[in-house]
């Protein structure tokens, strides 16, 4: 049986919610590798629609086992808030993991994010304020404290004392915020601790024993591609890994076990946050794909940035993921436009360039070099072939397949499950 990873191959917020949730029909595991409840997967299937931060978005699917992998980070609080929603539509939640590995965002971890942001006004990130930059900075730093450490009481209080300590002489010398208190902080995650212990386990054993019975795991990505912090638009970006290469480090499944790559990609491109997306249009083919496709984050609310197909990037998303296939998304947008663009090339100092540019101040000068295609105008969303595709729309899948160098598996032309068009298995 195969191991699947799917990833965002754009600027996040391609639709992995929703494809993992299709594809989870079949799965018998699904793993959340990366980020945190900075991501928001929406997911609109028999229990309406939902929008989840950090829960794997299998866990609509009756037999899939749901698991919040090492590579993720989780905030207990909204964790509850999520499940408690989850329940609350009467989603089963009783198949859900932890890892004791993954690593919990503290109080002062998203205070530190907003302080962080809001004190460098011109060179915000943009974050989604949910303290990742400074979770995932810990975890490096060795200073950080993950879910096991919390059933740990003794040795828990000692090592958050010892971090408090560190971080109460940030936010007081360095921001001028009021420290934090020691005691609160303890009693409180301690309680989650408890509350937490049904969930958490060794997660590698158990997908060890998954895979040695054949079983299907999918590896569900957060974030995307050009949000790497190695591969994406640094320092424009998020700060877990959210590329195929990290769906192993995030699972600790061994890369040599993952046989498909699922980039996921929308028919067009859209960004939250700051950083250059050389397609963005300013203008009213912007608007009315925004309008449109409703694209406002699902974390934040933000309204995203939307623009053109960016083949340039998702060639480049392509080498750094080794896409077995993709899944289209919101294909469906697009039906109404008399003309659609692809961005095949960059136009930079007088030159014309077809690779990524690892540069942000090079991407921010870079013009894009479109090819044109008519427009279907045609309601694709219920299309259930590829066939019955109009010609026009048909042309376009092909032509996005040669740019990015992979073919189309599925084509999403809806938000329900069944607006999916299977082009060529995914599984
Ligand atoms: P952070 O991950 O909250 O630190 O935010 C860093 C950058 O990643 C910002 O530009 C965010 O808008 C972006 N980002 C984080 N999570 C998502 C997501 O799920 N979808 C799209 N953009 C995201």
């Amino acid at each position: 049986m195969p191991v699947i990873a799917v990833i965002g191959a754009q600027w996040g917020d391609e639709g992995k919610g929703r494809v993992v949730d299709l594809l989870a029909e079949k799965a018998d595991v699904v793993v959340r590798f990366s980020g945190g409840d900075n991501a928001g997967h929406t997911v609109i299937n028999s229990y309406g629609e939902s929008k989840l931060h950090i829960v794997p978005s299998g866990i609509f699917s009756p037999r899939a086992v749901c698991i919040i992998g090492n590579g993720a980070v989780v905030n207990p609080g909204a964790l509850f808030k999520e499940i408690g929603m989850l329940n609350q539509k009467g989603v089963d939640t009783s198949r859900l993991y932890i890892s004791d590995r993954a690593h919990v965002i503290m109080p002062y971890h998203i205070l530190l994010d907003d302080l962080e942001e809001t004190s460098c006004v011109d060179r915000a990130i943009g974050t989604t304020h949910k303290g990742i930059g400074p979770v995932f900075s810990d975890k490096i730093a060795r200073r950080g404290i993950r879910i096991g450490d919390l059933l740990e009481k003794q040795a828990f209080r000692e090592q958050l004392h010892f971090i408090l300590e560190q971080k109460n002489l940030i936010l007081t010398k360095i921001y001028g915020a009021s420290p934090l208190l020691f005691e609160k902080i303890y009693e409180e995650y301690v309680e989650y601790g408890k509350r937490l212990s049904p969930y958490i386990c060794e997660t590698t054993a158990m997908l060890d024993e998954a895979l040695r019975a054949g079983k299907l795991v999918l590896l569900e990505g957060a974030q995307g591609t050009l949000l790497d912090p190695d591969f994406g638009t640094y320092p424009y970006g998020t700060s877990s890994s959210s590329i195929a290469g990290g769906a192993s480090i995030g699972s600790g499944i061994s890369p040599n076990k993952i046989t498909k790559v699922l980039g996921v990609f929308k028919a067009y491109c859209t960004r939250v946050g700051s950083g250059p997306m050389p397609t963005e249009l300013k203008d009213e083919t912007g608007d009315l794909i925004r309008e449109r496709a409703h694209e406002y984050g699902a974390t934040t609310g933000r309204p995203r940035r939307c623009g053109w197909f960016d083949a340039v990037a998702a060639h480049f998303s392509h080498r750094i993921n080794g896409f077995t296939g993709m899944a289209l998304t919101r294909f469906d947008i697009l039906d109404t436009l008399p003309v659609i663009k692809i961005c095949t090339g960059y136009k930079v100092d007088g030159k014309t360039i077809n690779d990524f540019p690892a540069s942000i101040a090079m991407l921010g000068k870079c013009v894009p070099v479109y090819e044109e295609f008519p427009g279907w105008r045609a309601a694709t969303c219920d299309v259930r072939k590829f066939n019955d595709l109009p010609s026009a729309a048909k042309k376009y899948v092909k032509r996005l397949e040669e740019l990015v160098g992979c073919p189309a598996n599925l084509v999403c032309v809806g938000p329900a499950r069944e607006q999916t068009i299977e082009k060529s298995p995914a599984i």
